[in-house]
């Protein structure tokens, strides 16, 4: 999985080396991000002229805080790779100005020219991004307060539970729709009943996933274990 996905990616940087890629953190793009940087390494593919725009980073966390999404994102690629570091974009976790942030992260997206590929996990409950179940699919990048659910997944990366912040900045589902490509990636057991139901069933902001079913250009990759109940 992870190296299709990689594949893909890499795809994108050799046919349009100034591509904008949209990126997701989580434990499921982990060894997509490690494929990249062996490729890079081999020197097979260059991110000098890439530049990133990631769909999330928790409200409250510094950029140096070990669990923000910023830390993240450069400790499994960026300080890996030749990316250009005033081409790397986040929304900033770190101000508590949801209007401005929210405004200037949209903006952002806006002036590079849209997304170009974007990567996705799914959650168990079918979000993306931090777009939780009950969501309006017409949203840009806002505030959102974490769910129970997403809580608890996330606690596993904290010391204790009562450190994962509550709330999250994160792309809005009409950002993720207005992508060129979108790619999501999904591993595991744990996830196949979300993407039979995402993919199989009714588009509904009950499942914020499922939207992905308009998309022109979604591709999905699982591994077996994710795609267990699918019938292929
Ligand atoms: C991360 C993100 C989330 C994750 C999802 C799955 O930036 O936006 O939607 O993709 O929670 O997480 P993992 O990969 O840890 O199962």
């Amino acid at each position: 999985m992870s190296r299709k996905a990689a594949n893909i990616i890499s795809a994108q940087v050799i046919m349009k080396p100034d591509a904008v890629l949209g990126l997701a953190t989580g434990g499921t793009p982990v060894g997509t991000y490690a494929q990249l940087v062996e490729w890079y390494r081999k020197g097979d593919i260059d991110f000098s002229e890439v530049t990133t725009v990631n769909l999330d980073e928790y409200r409250g966390l510094a950029k140096e805080h070990r669990q923000s999404y910023w830390y993240f994102m450069h400790t499994h690629l960026f300080n890996h790779v030749n990316i250009c570091p005033e081409r790397i974009f986040m929304p900033d976790g770190s101000n508590p100005d949801k209007i401005k942030v929210c405004k200037e992260y949209d903006r952002i997206i806006k002036n590079v020219g849209g997304i170009d590929l974007q990567l996705l996990g799914i959650g168990t409950d079918g979000h993306i991004g931090f777009n939780e179940p009950g969501g309006a699919f017409e949203l840009g990048t806002h505030c959102v307060d974490l769910t129970e659910s997403t809580i608890e997944a996330n606690a596993r990366f904290f010391d204790c539970r009562e450190e994962v912040p509550r709330q999250a900045y994160t792309m809005g589902i009409r950002t993720i729709m207005q992508a060129r490509k979108v790619l999501m990636i999904a591993s595991g057991e744990k996830k196949k009943k979300i993407i039979k139901e995402a993919f199989f069933g009714a588009v509904t902001p009950a499942v914020p996933a499922s939207i992905l079913q308009m998309h022109p250009d979604f591709t999905l990759i699982g591994d077996a274990g994710a795609l267990a109940e699918i019938d292929l």
